[in-house]
């Protein structure tokens, strides 16, 4: 059997496989609310086989949210509406999983396919909030946390996965990546705090290492919990993979059972080097040195791709965004590839050649 069809054990819970589609935005929820395009999204990428299905990243607040059209975990009505999105996902035999997050400074922004612009409040915008009033880029000056702020954010990551939980979700990913509110606390670039939230490698990392703990104390001991993270920031003097490393073997410490290891995303202009599994190298260091389990993302496109990824020990997983958008039924098409007898769903039995 391929390493990529293997299953994978996850605390009580098993993947069938090792593929994972990678959380993608939608920006097509209202008020937070999922609607009929998450439920055919999520659904057809479970019914195309892979072992793990993450929805979006989800808000935990409205004023965390990237645009209006998030999705949000913040409230009861949000959870009611993903729980039969997940028990389908489940009855398809993939792992239904969600990303929670805080977009930080880089919230209150038009979707992508309307200009990606930051709104101000005349444009249905709000404020945003960050460990420094540090602006990202054009978008508006965000404002500096104080540590009452830094507490109920950390109970809206608790209470958010509380109702992930309850919505049926089986493996939760927190989001520490892409220049958002806990990547900002963790980057140079954007945390110039002198309280005990900044400064030191250390300080930087109370505050996400303290939204780990407090979501696992909630997140049941038989349920995985991932965190994606940014492993580097692409500038010199920014966040570096050796930071990635002592961050990875303290989640490892919290009880966090892989990590996704991306990057980027903390200013609009680093110079990224996008290429074929171009972070790969990352989940690798991350993965002997932390010894930590790790997913690897990022311009994986190809079956023997991912098989090399997963053999040659660089990740325990690999997820795909882009090209499950292009083919949701890439793992089908993958197992033909790579010769593995993959049941298909009976209904299109007749297809499988
Ligand atoms: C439409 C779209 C939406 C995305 N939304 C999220 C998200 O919600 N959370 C996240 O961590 N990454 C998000 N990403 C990043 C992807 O998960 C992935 O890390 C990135 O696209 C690189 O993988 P790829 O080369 O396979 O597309 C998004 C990417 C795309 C294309």
């Amino acid at each position: 059997m391929t390493r990529l069809f293997s299953p994978w054990s996850l605390r009580g819970v098993v993947a069938k496989n090792r593929i994972v589609v990678s959380p993608m935005c939608q920006y097509m929820a209202e008020d937070g609310v999922a609607g009929e395009w998450h439920h055919v999204h999520l659904g057809s990428r479970a019914v195309g086989g892979a072992g793990i299905v993450m929805a979006e990243a989800s808000a935990v607040s409205p004023e965390g949210r990237i645009s209006p059209g998030d999705l949000g975990l913040w409230n009861e009505r949000q959870a009611d509406a993903l729980r039969p999105v997940a028990a389908f996902v489940k009855s398809q035999g993939a792992l239904p999983a969600v990303q929670i997050a805080h977009a930080g400074r880089k919230a209150s922004t038009a979707p992508p396919f309307r200009g990606g612009k930051f709104l101000d409040r005349t444009e249905g915008g709000w404020s945003t909030l960050a460990p420094s009033a540090l602006p990202f880029g054009d978008y508006g000056i965000p404002e500096e946390m104080d540590e009452p702020r830094i507490l109920k954010v950390r109970e809206e990551f608790v209470e958010a996965a509380r109702r992930a939980l309850s919505a049926g979700f089986e493996l939760l990913e927190l989001h520490l990546a892409h220049g958002y509110l806990l990547h900002s606390f963790l980057s140079p670039l954007s945390n110039r705090r002198t309280d005990q939230y900044g400064g030191t490698l250390e300080n930087r990392m109370r505050f996400p290492l303290g939204v780990v703990e407090a979501v696992r104390a909630v997140w049941p001991e038989s349920l995985p919990l991932w965190v994606r993270i940014s492993a580097v920031d692409w500038v010199d003097g920014g966040w570096a993979l050796e930071d990635s490393v002592a961050l990875a073997r303290e989640l490892g410490k919290r009880g966090v059972d892989a990590v996704d290891c991306s990057s980027g995303g903390i200013v609009p202009d680093a110079r990224i080097p996008l290429g074929p599994g171009y972070q790969t190298a990352f989940s690798a260091r991350i993965r002997s040195e932390a010894a930590i389990p790790t997913v690897a993302v990022g311009v994986i496109t190809d079956p023997v791709q991912s098989e090399h990824i997963l053999v040659t020990g660089q990740a325990d997983g690999v997820a795909l965004a882009r090209e499950m958008l292009r083919d949701p039924y890439w793992p089908l098409h993958a197992a033909s590839r790579l010769g593995e007898t993959l049941s298909w769903p009976t209904p299109y039995g007749r297809a499988k050649s």
